[in-house]
């Protein structure tokens, strides 16, 4: 009995320790060919792959079967067609554009692109496997593998020999390699021997990425429970990946106009005649700006969908001062709802069950800004809709931008309880699962609430949390970052490796948040800021004034400078935003994006160099810096300002004072920009000022218009004109291809750089108004459906 005993104990035990040493997938058992793809059974999961284009094939991992699910995406599997083959110890599934190929034993998969090279393969030996409920796929290391993305995490652009995890996290003045951060993109790029390749990992629990870290075998991605859920894209270039990605996860619509003015905020701007003295402050001084900030302090108690009303006696009356000034109001919206009787948000959700809750159906507290409060489950569609109603009375008082905040969800503590409930559209789920979508979810609710309420315009959101395809509800600013030259760098990258991984419109706070900024780094960041979609001063509480004119007036005259050019910049800007709402192409674009196999570019000196929009070469440099060094790659460049023509694939030293960061036009730009304005609202000239920067190739840019405030664009509403200049024809065309609007602008000036031996010039076969200041060349011309020139 004794014995039997022992035995008994020692077979637990081994199967207690067999538990947690790896366990593969197995071997195939048997296969079936499906609509999309294939469906094989493994001998310890199910493997499924799925075509969703010729260059994106799904795989779906599990070792029981689920419901499938996800926030993230937005595409359904496609009819491309796909060929099946078994060959030998292998099955094939092969597209136009990749080949999946499957080893039966043990079961691993290699991708291949059309040319027959490897893009991506498993680790022969691990494959997927799991170690607990913990999933893991482990990839062979290519040589030289390079990887980018992953949305906002710190480290360097090329990720290679670090580790990082998602799990979305309040990090007040994170440090420079902090990890994780607020938002989770699972998303990433691998580079090697002149291939590219996409990888998204869509699963929502604690999930951790290896790029070589701790190792010279392996890249690797796991996920704490849930399936192995992953989507390859095969494409050949980096923007055809992003395009692949937000094909997947979505892409940003048009924001409203005046978002991507300038954004003044603080932490917090209160009573209503100190926002006043500020608003009229910038009008008085000429200082363009668009956007005021409400933080916390605007709320009775911390308790939102309020005003405190002693320091905001009337609301409404400010919010209409403020816009007879030009201004727009963006008030912060955090989730955490304070437990408080007679609180109309509390009263209604605790009756309807909108919290989360414990197992044991009592609701969930914690504490955070108003003290303790209650958390809206965000994943049910009943709860995301009365979140949204909640927003009528600020709708109806003008305000028309949402912050959401605190969303990861922050409490004070920053350890919800794994075992809380959440909907989760039905599926019911633990915060394990629900964790990184619930600031997505939020957003999401205060995105679709706040449109519907504003009678066909277009809200701002704003958000700190977010998921996989927040860039269909949201823009997304960094959090808590500190005042030093490190972080504004950091920023840049943070900035950049979002929109390499699908988001577009983002920022960071400008001066820093944490700290104090000196003047120098105040104006350096500004003048970054300006070449940022997302562009606003914030910070912290008690920490000293911000605004333009806070650092004497040498400072307030450069910053006005930059602010100036931030808004002749806007047709620009706007015509990237909409290319980005086309092709999820960010509008700050590493230089990865366009010139990944160019081994300089990741070098640290030059990894933050980014191009704003396709043509505008902007490298941060330190605030101390009043020479840098900087990297132009492939192409010939011209230095803002000067004209100053550089050879590109070269290291050069050049000027960086504070009125003049190095920023540099790409020969064969064609950059349309407009008068200066105080605010977007106003009425520009009647001229567009098209610059046109000499070169050798063919260039285009899609210029794009529309009111800027609505979404009538949706139904035809604006205008879309090719603009394509040949360098060696020596032509310039403008040509309107979509859309019933009319431009707001009467006459273009064509601004041509660099056009030494610039004689005779016809537009539409006549000889034109020709103005010369210097080596720049002005021609005037009425603005029409096409107009070519030729010279
Ligand atoms: C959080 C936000 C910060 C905000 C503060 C007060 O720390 O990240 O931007 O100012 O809360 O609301």
């Amino acid at each position: 009995m004794k014995r039997l005993h022992f035995t008994f104990l020692f077979l637990f035990c081994h199967l207690l320790q067999a538990q947690h040493l790896n366990e593969s997938l197995g071997s195939l058992k048997e296969f079936k060919k499906t609509d999309s793809g294939v469906r094989i059974e493994a001998s310890n999961a199910v493997l499924e792959a799925t075509v969703y284009s010729s260059s994106i094939i799904r795989i779906r991992i599990s070792k029981e079967e689920s419901k499938d699910f996800s926030y993230a995406m937005i595409a359904s599997p496609s009819t491309t067609k796909f060929d099946l083959k078994e060959v030998q110890d292998r099955i094939e599934l092969i597209t136009d554009s990749v080949r999946l190929s499957i080893q039966k034993t043990p079961l691993r998969i290699r991708f291949f692109n059309k040319q027959g090279q490897i893009l991506n393969e498993d680790d022969p030996a691990f494959g997927t496997s799991w170690i607990g409920n913990e999933v893991t796929t482990y990839k062979r290391l290519q040589k030289g593998e390079r990887f980018i993305g992953l949305g906002e995490k710190t480290g360097n652009l090329d990720r290679r020999g670090r580790a990082y995890v998602n799990w979305n996290n309040d990090y007040y003045g994170y440090p420079l390699n902090g990890d994780p951060l607020y938002q989770s993109t699972p998303f990433y790029i691998g580079i090697h021997n002149q291939r590219t390749y996409g990888l998204f990992l869509d699963n929502t629990y604690r999930t951790t990425f290896n790029f070589g870290a701790s190792n010279d075998r392996f890249s690797s991605f796991a996920a704490e429970d849930g399936e192995m859920n992953y989507y390859l894209i095969g494409n050949s270039n980096i923007p055809e990946i992003i395009k692949s990605y937000t094909q997947l996860t979505g892409r940003t619509e048009m924001p409203p106009l005046w978002s991507l003015g300038f954004q003044q905020c603080r932490y917090s701007y209160y009573p209503y005649y100190k926002v006043m003295a500020m608003a009229r402050n910038f009008r008085e001084r000429k200082i363009p700006a668009d956007v005021i900030y409400f933080d916390i302090h605007y709320m009775d108690a911390y308790k939102v969908f309020s005003w405190d009303t002693t320091r905001f006696p009337d609301p409404l009356k400010m919010l209409k001062e403020l816009k007879d000034l030009g201004f727009h109001v963006v008030v912060i919206i955090d989730p955490g709802i304070k437990v408080e009787e007679k609180y109309a948000a509390y009263m209604s959700g605790l009756k309807d069950k909108y919290f989360v809750r414990y197992p044991d159906d009592s609701v969930y507290t914690a504490e955070v800004w108003p003290s303790w409060s209650h958390f809206p489950d965000f994943t049910s569609p009943k709860v995301r809709e009365w979140w949204g109603a909640q927003f009528k009375s600020y709708v109806d008082q003008g305000v028309d931008g949402f912050w959401n905040d605190m969303n990861e969800p922050a409490s004070w503590g920053n350890k919800p309880p794994e075992l809380i409930e959440f909907d989760f559209e039905g599926n019911k789920s633990t915060h394990k699962r629900a964790h990184n979508v619930y600031g997505m979810q939020m957003t999401r609710a205060t995105a679709e609430g706040t449109k519907k309420l504003m009678g066909g315009r277009r809200p701002f959101i704003l958000t700190r949390a977010g998921y996989s395809g927040i860039q269909r509800y949201s823009s997304v600013w960094t959090g808590d970052n500190v005042a030093s030259d490190e972080h504004m760098l950091l920023g840049t990258r943070l900035v950049n490796s979002m929109g390499i991984s699908g988001i577009p419109f983002t920022g960071t706070d400008i001066g820093g948040f944490a700290g104090e900024p000196s003047p120098e780094l105040y104006q350096r960041w500004m003048s970054i800021g300006a070449f940022t979609p997302f562009f606003r001063v914030h910070s912290m509480i008690g920490s000293k004034d911000r605004e333009p004119w806070s650092f004497g007036e040498d400072v307030e005259a450069n910053v006005k400078a930059i602010l100036e050019r931030r808004y002749q910049l806007l047709p620009y800007l706007y015509s990237c935003f909409f290319e980005s709402s086309q092709s999820g192409i960010p509008i700050n674009r590493s230089l990865a994006i366009h010139y990944t196999h160019d081994p300089f570019i990741y070098l640290p000196e030059y990894q933050n160099e980014f191009l704003f929009g396709p043509s505008i070469l902007v490298a941060p440099v330190p605030s101390t810096q009043r020479y840098s060094k900087i990297y132009l790659p492939e192409g010939t460049w011209y230095r803002w300002g000067s004209d100053e023509m550089c050879k590109g694939k070269s290291e050069i030293i050049t000027s960086s004072t504070l009125d003049s960061l190095p920023v540099f036009m790409k020969g064969g730009a064609i950059i349309p920009i407009q008068s200066t304005l105080q605010y977007t609202d106003q009425k520009t000239t009647d001229t567009l000022y098209v610059h046109i920067y000499n070169g050798k190739t063919k260039t285009s840019f899609t210029y794009y218009e529309d009111d800027g405030k609505t979404y009538d664009y949706q139904s035809g509403k604006f205008l879309k004109a090719e603009l394509t200049f040949d360098g060696k024809q020596k032509t310039f065309t403008w040509e309107k291809k979509e859309g019933t609007m009319a431009s707001k602008f009467k006459t273009i000036q064509l601004v041509c750089h660099g056009f030494d031996q610039f004689t005779q010039v016809k537009v539409q076969d006549k000889a034109p108004k020709l103005s010369i200041s210097g080596k720049v060349k002005t021609l005037t011309i009425p603005l029409t459906d096409r107009i070519t020139t030729k010279w």
